[in-house]
């Protein structure tokens, strides 16, 4: 990989995503302490901008972990033993959700939705008016297995009358890349991932509790040692974090916030929504179908044609064309191509992407692959992306 073919490599994944120039340039930078004045000038200086990029007006916590981090310290915090919680599964990350709560002795109630289709509301709103003691519903923002949206707002409509029920949400391929109005919606925790939207590698993960969700904190008596947010709150407060944490990368953040805040916010969201758009449009000049009913503007599956296996095409465009791009797990391994738009992806990426597609097709001898359809799909991208 890399450096033994002829092609540039190009990282078009839903995570980890392709960094921003700026933000390797302060990656290269000589180390510092993390109990140094010019750190916690940096610290307090994200940690505000964060909750633009969260739309909150509410605390956003920052842990030094992936993803998966963030997810267990939403239980841990706001939860106690035997509590009953709704998760909302449509694909591996629900799956995830409800595998942790029950590790953490949570009664789970199971909501499953078939792969590819957002939740109903009207579903939620059923089980929750016949079982009341719910304390909190779990969903993806963007469910990423399946490249998946979920109504988060309908959600949060539901969720926002009752008094003793959160709506905890895995932003973590949503935040910074669709709209996600945390304060104004109404949603009580919001987790996002330093390897998506933020375009930075994978090792910070992000925690924004509302007021409501902060009453939980004050009661919960899960037991929790690394990911304390009342011990993150204190350290917060004093411009530091609880443990030791990851300099380079919150460094980093702070750069790459600039594309996540204020106008140039609204800037990157109609990029990511406009690559994935391209996507969807360009596709079917290849043979290959969306596969989402509620596609996401995070990540594109494609369908690949019958009698083609996913994971070898994947595996193929990688060794030959320098391209990583994802399959499908379970039931979509074999099945899918999954595309990330997140991240710094250049037109030049888009029309590469879409070449080496129509190569790999060509070199799996698809018997269905049109003559024309590398020059359609490169005229749907280049109408696209010109908008
Ligand atoms: C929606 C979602 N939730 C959770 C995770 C897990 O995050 P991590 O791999 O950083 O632990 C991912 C990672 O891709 C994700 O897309």
């Amino acid at each position: 990989m890399f450096f033994k073919t002829k092609y540039p490599y190009r990282l078009l994944t839903p995570g980890p995503v392709p960094l921003h120039p700026e933000v390797q340039q302060v990656l290269a930078e000589p180390m510092i302490h993390h109990r140094t004045p010019e750190f916690e000038r940096c610290l307090r200086s994200v940690c505000e901008r964060l909750k633009d990029t969260f739309s909150t007006q509410e605390p956003v916590f920052i842990h030094a972990s992936t993803g998966t981090g963030a997810m267990e310290s939403a239980i841990v915090n706001t939860l106690s033993p035997g509590d009953k919680v709704l998760c909302i599964i449509s694909g591996k990350f629900g799956e995830r959700w409800a595998q942790m709560c029950k590790i953490f002795g949570i009664e789970v109630v199971a909501h499953n939705v078939e792969w590819g289709h957002a939740v109903k509301s009207e579903d939620i709103s059923r089980i929750l008016r016949a079982q009341p003691d719910i304390k909190a519903v779990f969903t993806q923002a963007c469910e990423t297995s399946t490249a998946t949206v979920h109504p988060i707002r309908e959600l949060s409509t539901l969720v926002r009358e009752r008094s003793d029920t959160i709506l905890i949400v895995d932003g973590i391929t949503a935040v910074g890349a669709m709209e996600l109005d945390m304060d104004q919606w109404g949603i009580d925790v919001v987790i996002g991932g330093s390897q998506k939207a933020f375009m930075l590698p994978t090792g910070l993960s992000f925690i924004a509790v509302s007021h409501k969700a902060r009453r939980f904190i004050e009661r919960s008596r899960l037991p929790k040692f690394y990911f304390d947010l009342k011990l993150e709150q204190k350290a917060m407060a004093k411009g530091e974090t609880h443990f030791s944490t990851v300099v380079p990368l919150i460094r980093a953040l702070d750069v790459s916030l600039n594309f996540l805040t204020g106008e140039a916010k609204k800037r990157t969201l109609s990029r990511i929504e406009k690559l994935a758009a391209a996507t969807r449009a360009a596709a079917p000049a290849l043979g290959l179908s969306v596969y989402s009913k509620a596609p996401s503007p995070s990540v594109t599956a494609l369908v690949v044609p019958e009698g083609i296996d996913s994971q070898k095409l994947r595996d193929h465009i990688e060794e030959k064309y320098n391209m990583t791009l994802m399959g499908g797990q379970d039931q979509l391994k074999g099945k899918i191509l999954r595309i990330g738009h997140l991240g710094y992806i250049t037109n030049d990426d888009m029309f590469a992407l879409f070449d080496i597609l129509y190569q790999s097709l060509h070199d799996f001898e698809y018997g269905g692959l049109k003559k024309s359809g590398r020059e359609e799909a490169q005229a749907i991208l280049k109408k696209h992306l010109a908008k």
